[in-house]
């Protein structure tokens, strides 16, 4: 059956495919990011999808572009938080503008969008939560401080949000991907067991609609994140990673 579905983040890498797909198998889509024009890029279908231009970082806009979307779609099954920053960041550098826009975006624009989900789907007594986090926030690395902790940050924030909202029956998703080729990885060195982005999203949909709630992509990088989080800290801080 059709299902109603928003996803933000849509115009590149793994939340396009994500959408592409989801469109492709006939859902009805609501896509958001800023570049409309690539939104528009996006597969046409039979059922009418939204296309609209959106900076998450204006939070104050979501609840009127949550309820707008829900309305022209005729309700809502699931969301998608994709959108996210990775500055690239030098070993000594301390910039507090890239640091505060990858929180901004990676943490604070999805709290806001999957707070009025939450809202919507505990009256609703059903629905799914996905938020695509990543790998980088299960330990503090010395290469990108923030981002690690942006992503440590919605890792925790998707965990109580699963916590509270089970009992209501509502699936709630923490995606941690590995290194996907998109244009956020894009000639970075030492990139390793690298997957496409439409790969990355196959995976994605398979593992929400088997009911999955916590899961790396692809999987081998659960065994590596293990890993790391066993090594204790005054090792860690040796280790170039
Ligand atoms: N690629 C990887 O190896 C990897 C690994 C682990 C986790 N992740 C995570 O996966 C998610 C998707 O990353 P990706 O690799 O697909 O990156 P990407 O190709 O650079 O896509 C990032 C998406 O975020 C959107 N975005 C950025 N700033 C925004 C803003 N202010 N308002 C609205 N949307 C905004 C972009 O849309 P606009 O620019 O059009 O607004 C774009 O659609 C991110 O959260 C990333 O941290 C990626």
């Amino acid at each position: 059956m059709a299902k109603k579905i928003i996803v933000v983040g849509a115009s590149s890498g793994i939340g396009k495919e994500i959408a592409s797909q989801l469109i492709e198998e006939g859902h009805q889509v609501a896509a958001f990011a800023r570049r409309e024009k690539e939104l528009k890029k996006l597969p046409s279908s039979k059922v009418k999808n939204l296309f609209v231009k959106h900076d998450v970082t204006e939070y104050s806009k979501v609840p009127g572009e949550f309820a707008k979307a829900v309305k022209a779609l005729g309700g809502l099954d699931e969301i998608y938080y994709a959108s996210g920053v990775m500055h690239r960041v030098g070993a000594e550098e301390f910039s507090v503008e890239k640091d505060l826009e990858m929180l901004e975006v990676n943490l604070l624009g999805c709290v806001a969008w999957l707070n009025s989900a939450a809202t919507y789907f505990q009256e609703k007594k059903a629905g799914k939560i996905i938020g695509i986090s990543s790998i980088a926030g299960d330990r503090g690395r010395r290469g990108n401080p923030v981002y690690n902790a942006s992503k440590a940050g919605m890792s925790t924030y998707l965990e109580a949000l699963r916590n509270r909202l089970a009992v209501k029956g509502i699936q709630v998703v923490t995606v941690k991907p590995g290194m996907i080729e998109t244009p956020m990885t894009e000639g970075l060195s030492g990139l390793m067991w690298l997957i496409t982005a439409k790969e990355a999203a196959q995976v994605i949909l398979a593992k929400v609609n088997a009911g999955k709630e916590n899961f790396y992509v692809p999987a081998r990088w659960a065994l590596v994140s293990l890993i790391i989080r066993l090594i204790p800290s005054f090792i860690f801080r040796k280790l170039s990673v």
